[in-house]
Protein backbone atom coordinates (compact mmCIF):
# COMPACT_ATOMS: atom_id res chain seq x y z
CA UNK A 1 0.00 0.00 0.00
CA UNK A 2 1.37 3.43 -0.77
CA UNK A 3 1.26 5.62 1.88
CA UNK A 4 2.93 9.22 2.46
CA UNK A 5 3.92 11.17 5.25
CA UNK A 6 3.07 14.97 5.61
CA UNK A 7 2.17 17.48 9.14
CA UNK A 8 -1.03 17.24 11.24
CA UNK A 9 -3.80 19.74 9.60
CA UNK A 10 -7.05 20.37 11.74
CA UNK A 11 -9.06 18.52 9.53
CA UNK A 12 -7.60 15.56 9.94
CA UNK A 13 -9.01 15.37 13.53
CA UNK A 14 -11.72 13.13 13.45
CA UNK A 15 -9.65 10.55 11.82
CA UNK A 16 -6.33 10.95 14.03
CA UNK A 17 -8.82 10.44 17.56
CA UNK A 18 -10.31 7.90 15.89
CA UNK A 19 -7.02 5.85 15.30
CA UNK A 20 -6.19 7.12 19.11
CA UNK A 21 -9.43 5.13 20.16
CA UNK A 22 -8.74 1.74 18.15
CA UNK A 23 -4.78 1.61 19.32
CA UNK A 24 -4.07 4.09 22.18
CA UNK A 25 -4.50 2.45 25.88
CA UNK A 26 -5.29 5.71 27.54
CA UNK A 27 -8.40 7.97 26.28
CA UNK A 28 -8.16 11.63 25.37
CA UNK A 29 -10.34 14.85 24.97
CA UNK A 30 -10.33 15.49 21.33
CA UNK A 31 -9.12 19.08 21.95
CA UNK A 32 -5.55 17.93 23.36
CA UNK A 33 -5.25 17.19 19.29
CA UNK A 34 -5.38 20.59 18.13
CA UNK A 35 -3.79 21.95 21.13
CA UNK A 36 -0.72 19.48 20.96
CA UNK A 37 -0.51 20.22 17.05
CA UNK A 38 -1.28 24.24 17.64
CA UNK A 39 1.80 24.90 20.19
CA UNK A 40 4.32 23.24 17.54
CA UNK A 41 2.97 22.19 14.13
CA UNK A 42 5.91 20.91 12.72
CA UNK A 43 6.36 18.36 15.63
CA UNK A 44 2.71 16.62 14.54
CA UNK A 45 2.82 14.66 12.01
CA UNK A 46 0.06 11.48 9.93
CA UNK A 47 0.81 9.20 7.20
CA UNK A 48 -1.75 8.94 4.72
CA UNK A 49 -2.68 6.49 2.39
CA UNK A 50 -5.72 6.43 -0.15
CA UNK A 51 -7.64 4.53 2.27
CA UNK A 52 -7.18 7.47 5.40
CA UNK A 53 -5.10 8.68 7.73
CA UNK A 54 -3.04 5.07 8.95
CA UNK A 55 -0.69 6.46 11.36
CA UNK A 56 0.25 9.50 13.44
CA UNK A 57 2.73 11.25 15.88
CA UNK A 58 2.28 14.32 18.27
CA UNK A 59 4.63 15.51 19.98
CA UNK A 60 5.70 18.86 21.73
CA UNK A 61 8.78 20.83 22.35
CA UNK A 62 9.24 21.06 26.59
CA UNK A 63 12.02 23.51 26.43
CA UNK A 64 13.98 24.90 23.93
CA UNK A 65 16.38 22.05 23.18
CA UNK A 66 14.21 19.34 24.53
CA UNK A 67 10.94 17.50 22.83
CA UNK A 68 8.88 14.86 23.39
CA UNK A 69 7.17 12.23 21.88
CA UNK A 70 3.10 12.38 23.24
CA UNK A 71 1.62 9.90 21.29
CA UNK A 72 2.39 7.69 18.27
CA UNK A 73 0.54 5.03 16.70
CA UNK A 74 0.14 2.96 13.22
CA UNK A 75 -3.19 1.82 12.37
CA UNK A 76 -3.25 -2.55 13.26
CA UNK A 77 -2.88 -3.53 9.37
CA UNK A 78 -0.32 -1.27 8.59
CA UNK A 79 2.24 -2.22 11.56
CA UNK A 80 5.47 -4.12 11.08
CA UNK A 81 5.56 -2.25 7.85
CA UNK A 82 8.48 0.62 9.04
CA UNK A 83 5.98 3.08 9.49
CA UNK A 84 6.55 3.78 13.05
CA UNK A 85 10.37 3.89 12.13
CA UNK A 86 9.65 6.64 9.10
CA UNK A 87 7.41 9.11 11.86
CA UNK A 88 10.10 8.57 14.84
CA UNK A 89 13.32 9.24 11.78
CA UNK A 90 10.84 12.93 10.57
CA UNK A 91 10.16 13.23 14.06
CA UNK A 92 14.36 13.42 15.02
CA UNK A 93 15.11 15.38 11.78
CA UNK A 94 12.20 17.94 12.93
CA UNK A 95 13.17 17.79 16.69
CA UNK A 96 16.73 18.28 15.25
CA UNK A 97 15.69 21.49 12.63
CA UNK A 98 14.26 23.31 15.75
CA UNK A 99 16.92 22.87 17.86
CA UNK A 100 16.24 19.87 20.10
CA UNK A 101 19.21 18.11 21.60
CA UNK A 102 17.36 15.46 23.83
CA UNK A 103 14.16 13.47 22.32
CA UNK A 104 12.27 12.33 25.79
CA UNK A 105 9.35 10.13 25.77
CA UNK A 106 7.31 7.34 28.06
CA UNK A 107 6.20 3.57 27.63
CA UNK A 108 4.11 1.59 29.66
CA UNK A 109 6.28 -0.84 31.05
CA UNK A 110 3.48 -4.06 29.80
CA UNK A 111 3.26 -2.42 26.12
CA UNK A 112 5.88 -4.96 24.95
CA UNK A 113 5.55 -3.88 21.45
CA UNK A 114 6.02 -0.03 22.14
CA UNK A 115 9.21 -1.10 24.47
CA UNK A 116 10.67 -3.29 21.62
CA UNK A 117 9.93 -0.73 19.23
CA UNK A 118 11.57 2.57 20.62
CA UNK A 119 15.13 0.33 21.98
CA UNK A 120 15.37 -1.21 18.08
CA UNK A 121 14.53 2.03 16.65
CA UNK A 122 17.34 3.50 18.80
CA UNK A 123 19.59 1.18 18.93
CA UNK A 124 19.60 1.23 14.86
CA UNK A 125 19.49 5.41 15.20
CA UNK A 126 23.02 5.20 17.24
CA UNK A 127 24.68 3.39 15.02
C1 LIG B 1 4.56 0.62 18.58
C2 LIG B 1 4.14 0.94 17.15
C3 LIG B 1 4.00 2.46 16.99
C4 LIG B 1 5.22 0.41 16.17
O1 LIG B 1 4.89 0.86 14.85
P1 LIG B 1 5.23 -0.03 13.56
O2 LIG B 1 4.96 0.77 12.35
O3 LIG B 1 4.52 -1.34 13.65
O4 LIG B 1 6.80 -0.27 13.75
P2 LIG B 1 7.88 -0.66 12.62
O5 LIG B 1 7.26 -1.46 11.53
O6 LIG B 1 8.61 0.57 12.22
O7 LIG B 1 8.80 -1.63 13.49
C5 LIG B 1 10.20 -1.48 13.61
C6 LIG B 1 10.71 -2.56 14.57
O8 LIG B 1 10.17 -2.36 15.90
C7 LIG B 1 9.94 -3.65 16.51
N1 LIG B 1 8.50 -3.89 16.69
C8 LIG B 1 7.48 -3.19 16.16
N2 LIG B 1 6.30 -3.71 16.53
C9 LIG B 1 6.58 -4.77 17.31
C10 LIG B 1 5.78 -5.74 17.97
N3 LIG B 1 4.43 -5.72 17.92
N4 LIG B 1 6.40 -6.71 18.69
C11 LIG B 1 7.75 -6.77 18.75
N5 LIG B 1 8.57 -5.88 18.12
C12 LIG B 1 7.99 -4.90 17.42
C13 LIG B 1 10.49 -4.68 15.53
O9 LIG B 1 11.87 -4.85 15.83
C14 LIG B 1 10.34 -3.97 14.20
O10 LIG B 1 11.18 -4.44 13.19
P3 LIG B 1 10.77 -5.80 12.37
O11 LIG B 1 9.33 -5.67 11.98
O12 LIG B 1 11.72 -5.77 11.19
O13 LIG B 1 11.01 -6.94 13.31
C15 LIG B 1 2.78 0.22 16.78
O14 LIG B 1 2.89 -1.14 17.16
C16 LIG B 1 1.55 0.81 17.44
O15 LIG B 1 0.95 1.76 16.95
N6 LIG B 1 1.12 0.24 18.60
C17 LIG B 1 -0.11 0.67 19.28
C18 LIG B 1 0.03 2.06 19.88
C19 LIG B 1 1.20 2.17 20.82
O16 LIG B 1 1.45 1.32 21.66
N7 LIG B 1 1.93 3.30 20.68
C20 LIG B 1 3.09 3.60 21.50
C21 LIG B 1 2.65 4.24 22.74
S1 LIG B 1 4.04 4.68 23.72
Amino acid sequence: MKVYLRGFSEADLANVYDLACRTLSERYDPGIFTSISSSWPEGSLVVESPHGIKAFLLGAMTSPVQSRVLMLAVSPDLQRKGVGTMLMNRFMEVSSRSGTRVVTLEVRKHNRAALNFYQNWASAAST
